[in-house]
């Protein structure tokens, strides 16, 4: 089949040399990317913002069209003005909110939300996006609790105040979030991972344990992923494609402490695709992965055509990925066999 060419919504891309490795798993399947802002030195203002796109350009494959799309980290210290500036001037496509301790490089993150209300007023003004990762981190909320308490106590708050600031609700994993998105109006979108649509907890925690499917929110249990299932088969616009595509080395995922985060990039589309084909809509999947983010993010839809094919296959080699520390990053679905392959169409070249 052949589908607009995606753009996806929510990426990390890192730095150095693992953006060099792992940029052009994403840049050769999507126009666009929305690129989360949690490196080490999480990206907080335009002069950072600015050479972290530069950086990102500078690796982009000669024959790979892509654009970019970057993202201000909101600290309790944040300059309102700065990030409306950086809005207005078109550096900054969105800014994303981390509660902190939640995940990865999350430590700069957010306190009391209080603290950033005078930005969420700016933000709501000016129609710029508030990205979230939606997970309250706390001793005594239960880890398969953190989302939908998140919902509950956080969320629903700030809708109160902020009416019409456009939130996309990231990477969901569970039914309480499907529903909430569902309920409300146009202002609220979420996006989907494939591993949220494709696994549950049983796929990682069997008679052993599977590091590479650990990732943050976590995995949950099979209500919540065939709530999923519903949001992408039904009607509502406000669900689209966010790979979450976050590379770690093996020596943190296959260790005493390993790091949430689960590199899907180099077969995100094959894992879209095949979930849509199980549940029988893959009349759905050009408006999830195409058109739907484009449109709640008020870009145009891409030009360019992306094909699929469906074939069984098993994609060694290219995916274990060596870095210049000698360093491996192993990619989701390595060894194992997969239903669908992507081609970009010869004409878009
Ligand atoms: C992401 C990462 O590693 O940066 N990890 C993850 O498990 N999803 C951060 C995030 O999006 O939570
Ligand atoms: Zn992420």
């Amino acid at each position: 089949m052949t589908i607009i060419k995606p753009d996806d919504f929510h990426v990390h891309l890192r730095e150095k040399d693992v953006l060099k490795i792992v940029l052009p798993y994403t840049s050769r399947i999507f126009q666009r990317a929305v690129i989360m802002p949690n490196l080490s030195v999480p990206i907080t203002n335009l002069s950072q913002a600015y050479k972290y796109k530069q950086n990102i350009y500078s690796e982009i494959p000669k024959n790979h069209k892509f654009e970019p799309l970057m993202t201000c980290y909101l600290t309790e210290n944040c300059n309102k003005n700065m990030i409306a500036q950086g809005f207005l001037e078109k550096i900054f496509i969105a800014a994303k909110m981390y509660l902190s301790h939640t995940t990865t490089n999350s430590n700069h993150g957010i306190n009391n939300i209080k603290k950033i209300f005078p930005v969420l007023e700016i933000m709501q003004k000016i129609g710029m996006i508030l990205l979230i990762h939606g997970e309250i981190y706390n001793k005594n909320i239960d880890i398969f609790d953190r989302e939908s308490r998140f919902i509950e106590n956080i969320m629903k708050p700030i809708r109160r105040f902020f009416p019409q600031l456009k939130v996309v609700l990231e990477h969901i994993s569970t039914k309480e979030s499907v529903d909430y998105v569902i309920s409300e109006k146009k202002y609220l979108g979420a996006t989907i991972t494939p591993h949220h649509l494709m696994f549950n907890y049983n796929d990682m925690l069997s008679n052993k344990i599977n590091p590479h499917l650990y990732c943050a929110p976590i995995l949950k249990n099979k209500k919540h992923q065939s709530a999923l299932h519903s949001a992408i088969s039904g009607n509502c616009k406000r669900f689209f494609l966010g790979t979450d595509s976050a590379p770690h080395f093996i020596t943190d995922k296959e260790c005493k402490l390993g790091y949430a985060g689960i590199f899907n990039a180099p077969i995100a589309l094959e894992m879209y695709a095949t979930v849509f084909d199980n549940l029988n809509v893959l009349d759905k999947l050009e408006a999830f992965c195409s058109i739907n983010g484009a449109r709640f993010y008020n870009l145009p839809l891409n030009k360019e055509k992306i094909s699929l094919f469906k074939f069984l296959h098993i994609p060694k080699k290219k995916f274990l990925l060596k870095t210049n520390n000698k360093n491996f990053i192993v990619p989701l679905f390595f060894n194992k066999k997969l239903k669908w392959t992507t081609k970009l169409k010869k004409n878009n070249k």
